[in-house]
């Protein structure tokens, strides 16, 4: 495993769209291994492939309260229902932070490591982590949904 370098607001790449995942080969068992541990060292919930330069349908998630990690592949966000606000913050953003309103529930259905589809019922922060993630795959920064004023730590 190792370390990826995170890309900050300002960098073009974060603003494309990124491609579906057709190989689940070792290539991307690294990718997601090396994104666990970049995610971990920068005590990160959430990461999404186009932060560490990769155009590819992919985040990982672990909100450490006591649900397994996640990792979506090629994920669609389904049946989402009423909003929730929450303050919000990105690696790819250090130091700022702010209100951002999310579905209250939502249901992620994606790939996982091995291709297998699965899905979840989300709600709380779980959903507002989903929301942010898979934005990142369309070019969409919390940032950009700010309500009021974008914060500074
Ligand atoms: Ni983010």
């Amino acid at each position: 495993m190792a370390l990826r370098q995170v890309l900050i607001d300002g960098d073009e790449t974060l603003r494309k769209k990124s491609r579906e995942i057709t190989n689940f080969d070792d290539r991307l068992q690294t990718l997601i291994d090396d994104m666990f541990e970049t995610m971990y060292a920068s005590n990160g919930i959430g990461l999404a492939a186009p932060q560490v330069g990769v155009l590819r349908r992919l985040f990982v998630m672990d909100l450490h309260d006591g649900n397994e990690p996640i990792v979506a592949i090629n994920p669609q966000i389904m049946d989402a229902k009423g909003t929730q606000t929450y303050q919000e913050c990105c690696l790819s953003i250090p130091g700022r932070y702010g209100d951002v309103e999310r579905p209250a529930e939502l249901v992620l259905r994606a790939y996982d490591r091995n291709g297998e589809p699965f899905e979840i019922k989300a709600s709380e922060l779980t959903a507002v982590c989903i929301s942010h993630e898979n934005d990142h795959l369309d070019g969409i920064l919390f940032k950009d949904k700010v309500k009021g004023e974008l914060l500074s730590q």
